[in-house]
């Protein structure tokens, strides 16, 4: 036991979001303990064993029921003792039962500026409105879809934007980047929800040391 906050990594495809978090946060602020996949062919599971992280992959097919499968990752990640759960690119919905296991302790990134554009395809809903201004946005997880309260935001211009691809090349720095100061956040324990609005979510600011003199 390191004394550091135990995070489990959820995954479904490239992993660059997780490889962000062992590249810069893993083994200092927190140590990823878990990494769980909804597919075995996620490339995700290939950057977590070469971290030698522990990880399994939990298929929905393979069980009675989404219910089922929820049960036996949360078993699996709370034998691990993971405190925090990063959803990073899984692309499945997790149930009430499993957000239950961890209150207030599951975030997600997603590639927009929430409230806009939530769920499946946000690039591509962003570029079929033809917006200019695009984003990240990394939030905790409540039952549906992409509506729990923002930790994180961060806006970026792309007035002439027309490929998905273009989008989530500009986008990605800035995921990785918020992402791993979201968890170094919420290692810090400078996450609360405001007691006025729950929905905001107040990052308390370390107090200054030394001063004037
Ligand atoms: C990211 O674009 C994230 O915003 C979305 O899924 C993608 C995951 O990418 N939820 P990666 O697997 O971390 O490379």
């Amino acid at each position: 036991m390191s004394g550091r906050l135990a995070i489990a990594v959820l995954v479904s495809g490239t992993g660059t979001n997780l490889q962000a978090l062992l590249d810069t946060v893993h083994g200092r602020e927190a140590d990823v303990v878990a990494v769980a996949s909804s597919t075995a062919e996620a490339q995700a599971l290939a950057r977590a064993r070469a971290s030698d992280i522990p990880c399994a992959v939990f298929p929905r097919s393979q069980y009675a029921d989404r219910e089922a499968r929820d049960a036996a990752l949360a078993d699996w990640l709370a034998e691990r003792g993971a405190r925090l759960v990063v959803l990073a690119g899984y692309m499945e919905l997790l149930s009430a039962s499993f957000l239950a296991r961890f209150p207030r302790a599951v975030i997600n990134v997603h590639p927009s500026l929430l409230p806009a554009f939530p769920g499946l395809g946000a690039i591509e809903q962003a570029l079929a409105y033809g917006v200019k201004l695009f984003g990240v946005t990394i939030h905790f997880v409540y039952e549906c879809v992409d509506s729990g309260p923002v930790i994180l935001q961060r806006a970026l211009e792309l007035p002439h934007a027309r490929e998905r691809e273009e989008v989530l090349r500009a986008l990605r720095p800035l995921e990785h980047g918020l992402l791993t100061e979201a968890v170094r956040l919420y290692a810090r324990g400078a996450l609360r929800a405001d007691p006025a609005n729950p929905r905001r979510t107040i990052i308390d600011v370390p107090a200054q040391r030394g001063g004037d003199g």
